[in-house]
């Protein structure tokens, strides 16, 4: 098992797969032309496979792969079958562009949920946020999905003055569609001009909520980090991930390894261990990984508390969202 200092067994790893994407979501990444990583800078195939192995026999016994974007990797199908060997549950996130090429292989092997963003029901503001223009695109693979009985979430991130009048429209989707809503508080990444009066947060979207619905709170598992509830008589629910205004770090489970194979121990730690290069010199990772996870810091990475307007955005050290990998 992988224990930390605080007594948090980790049994939750998230994979990215790659740096790049094929939308340009302004909060997430930089700048239009960023550069992205190499293909030899990036863990091969084998090598994912290797490492995921091997954390599997840590205890790790589920794995999400995220990205960037997972679904432009050319070996996807072939990830996703090595790992669905592993007999752990897998997932993805994925912005769903690509969706309709993969989702029965993802069936074949056994995946039961995918995690979808989009974070606005209308086409033109699709196309502001991620400088793509996508939006039927992904709608219809949100509906193959659930056709295909996939349990599908949609991750929304919420922002001032951007689609915060959406609020109500997501919740609406969920009266007839067994769709599971997330709006996830902005959060600070190197680069995506976070401010702290751009968050939308955990007690206002319920404020927005009550206005319009009856909604009743949901119990919550162990390590969730979102707070659900529900509209009586709703087909779906909705979700609140209150990073910023009420950090699950406690109860938190996750471990990651970036698309370039560091290890990271939290979403916000600004260390990160060279685990690809290990594997790579014929290292024993053992001892890697469990130091990495030792230095894990009580809440957010050591880097800010969780007073959202006393948060200095430019203070914090780390890679951009596309370059960690959700
Ligand atoms: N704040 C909150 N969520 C973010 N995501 C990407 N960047 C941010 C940010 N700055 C979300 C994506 C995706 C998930 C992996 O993380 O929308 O759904
Ligand atoms: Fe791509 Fe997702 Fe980042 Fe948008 S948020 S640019 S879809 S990785």
């Amino acid at each position: 098992m992988l224990t930390d200092n605080y007594n948090r067994t980790h049994n939750y790893l998230r994979i990215s797969l790659t740096d790049a994407c094929n939308f340009r979501c302004t909060y997430c990444m930089p700048n239009e032309d960023m550069l992205f990583t190499p293909a030899q800078h990036l863990m091969q195939t084998h090598e994912i496979i290797k490492l995921a192995h091997f954390f599997v026999q840590q205890g790790i016994d589920k794995i999400r792969l995220t990205g960037g974007e997972p679904l432009i990797r050319k070996d996807f199908d072939a990830i996703v079958t090595a790992l669905s060997k592993l007999g752990i549950t897998l997932t993805l996130t994925t912005n769903a562009r690509l969706l309709h090429h993969h989702l029965f292989h993802l069936i074949n092997s056994g995946v039961k949920s995918i995690n979808i963003s989009l974070d606005t029901l209308k086409p033109d503001r699709f196309l502001k946020i991620t400088r793509r223009n996508d939006f039927e695109k992904v709608k219809a693979n949100i509906f193959l999905c659930l056709e295909q009985a996939i349990r599908v979430k949609i991750n929304v991130v919420l922002m001032h003055g951007i689609n915060d009048d959406e609020i109500l429209d997501f919740i609406r989707l969920t009266k007839h569609h067994p769709l599971h809503v997330r709006f996830i508080e902005f959060m600070p990444f190197d680069g995506n001009q976070w401010q702290a009066d751009k968050v939308i947060t955990h007690y206002e979207i319920i404020a927005k909520a009550q206005q319009t619905f009856d909604i009743i709170k949901m119990k919550d598992a162990v390590n969730d980090t979102s707070k659900k509830y529900i509209v009586p008589g709703h087909a779906g629910t909705f979700a609140v991930i209150s990073t910023m205004s009420e950090p699950f770090c406690n109860s938190c489970n996750r471990l990651r390894l970036t698309a370039d194979g560091k290890m990271k121990n939290c979403l916000f730690s600004n260390g990160e261990v060279n685990l690809l290069q290990a594997l790579r010199n014929g290292q024993d990772l053992l001892p890697i990984i469990k130091l990495c996870v030792q230095q894990k810091a009580k809440a957010l990475g050591g880097q800010f508390l969780p007073e959202i307007k006393n948060v200095d955005a430019t203070k914090i050290s780390n890679r951009s969202m596309i370059k960690i990998g959700g």
